[in-house]
């Protein structure tokens, strides 16, 4: 055969593959989730998040340093109080469960990056994510609920927030509120494209944050769109964004590569708990080889043009990376 073109002279051994690359995970891409939640001397396994725990603050210090001790630069708090009414105040109470895990965290490793994430669902008693009036998520008065756990959050030592509630307006409320008592440093990371999804179930019995009536269609979004994703995010990059977010990741690569391709921003997605169960499930079964699915599974993350990944897998990736 006279073929001119071989595409295949490319891929004929480990080192040419290599320089060819396009795509390269790192470690330094993950951020990795941790469930805090109140009392002593807890360290639980979350049923539908196997491998991933529950801990009490006085038992962050082995998880703080395996994670130190893996490369990860950073975490995304999650708190479960033990308290809840209908504003969510544990959600801005300076002693509130994440605050002081912040503190915890940032005298345990000072150069840990804690991201916190910003929402009111695992503090209210209806599980919705802001103030309900007449059975509906009120907006404007959600704001500045929003505003305050934000800056609790700061003040306890936040390097970054991360608003997942999906309100009209957030980001700028935020922003504001921020910088009007001296945070101007803390950066803030917008779940901008964040869809209604089903993907989110075990995080929900998780963090126990289900709603008890309802679904949250009226504020995240329908997956059937991605031109309204584009809006979304334009609009959080106009209120003050530093980095913006398409949640969840698997099912919506082609917004991922939207985002990318439209907006010259950091993109941060997230792959979250139902597409994590699913390969942990198919993987004690024995049905999938876990650690090629889950490393090609991050790379298409970042091929579709995400620069970082919050990931229950982060701290597996950052070991089988470790020993490539
Ligand atoms: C809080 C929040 C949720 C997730 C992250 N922040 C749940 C939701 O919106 O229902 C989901 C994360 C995951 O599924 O891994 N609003």
């Amino acid at each position: 055969m006279n073929l001119l073109n071989r595409p295949r002279r490319l891929r004929r051994n480990a080192a040419i593959r290599g320089l060819i690359q396009e795509t390269v995970l790192n470690v330094k891409d993950f951020i990795y989730p941790l469930f805090v939640v109140e009392g002593e001397g807890i360290k639980e396994e979350i049923e539908s998040l196997s491998n991933n725990y529950h801990f009490s603050i006085d038992m962050l210090k082995d998880e703080i340093d395996e994670i130190t001790n893996l490369g990860i630069k950073a975490v995304i708090l999650f708190g479960l109080p033990d308290k809840k009414d209908s504003y969510g105040s544990e959600a801005y109470s300076d002693d509130g469960i994440v605050q002081r895990a912040i503190r915890e965290i940032k005298r345990i490793n000072e150069e840990l990056l804690v991201v916190t994430d910003i929402c009111m669902c695992q503090y209210t008693d209806h599980g919705h994510c802001g103030i309900l009036k007449d059975g509906y998520v009120d907006n404007d008065e959600t704001l500045k609920y929003l505003a305050k756990i934000a800056l609790s959050h700061a003040k306890a030592g936040a390097d970054m927030v991360a608003p997942s509630d999906m309100m009209d307006g957030r980001i700028a409320a935020i922003r504001s509120i921020l910088d009007e008592n001296g945070f101007t440093e803390v950066s803030v990371m917008a779940y901008s494209a964040k869809y209604a999804s089903a993907f989110y179930g075990p995080f929900r019995a998780a963090a126990n944050s289900a709603p008890e009536c309802g679904d949250r269609k009226s504020y995240q979004m329908d997956p059937a769109n991605s031109d309204e994703a584009l809006r979304e995010v334009e609009l959080d990059i106009k209120e003050g964004a530093d980095i913006v977010m398409v949640k969840p990741a698997l099912s919506y690569l082609d917004v991922i590569r939207r985002v990318k391709d439209k907006f010259n921003m950091p993109l941060a997605v997230y792959n979250v708990s139902g597409e994590y169960a699913m390969i942990k499930a198919a993987a004690e079964k024995g049905w999938i080889d876990e650690k090629s699915i889950v490393l090609e599974k991050l790379l298409s993350m970042k091929r579709a043009g995400a620069d970082i990944i919050i990931t229950y897998h982060a701290k597996d990736a950052a070991q089988w990376l470790k020993e490539e």
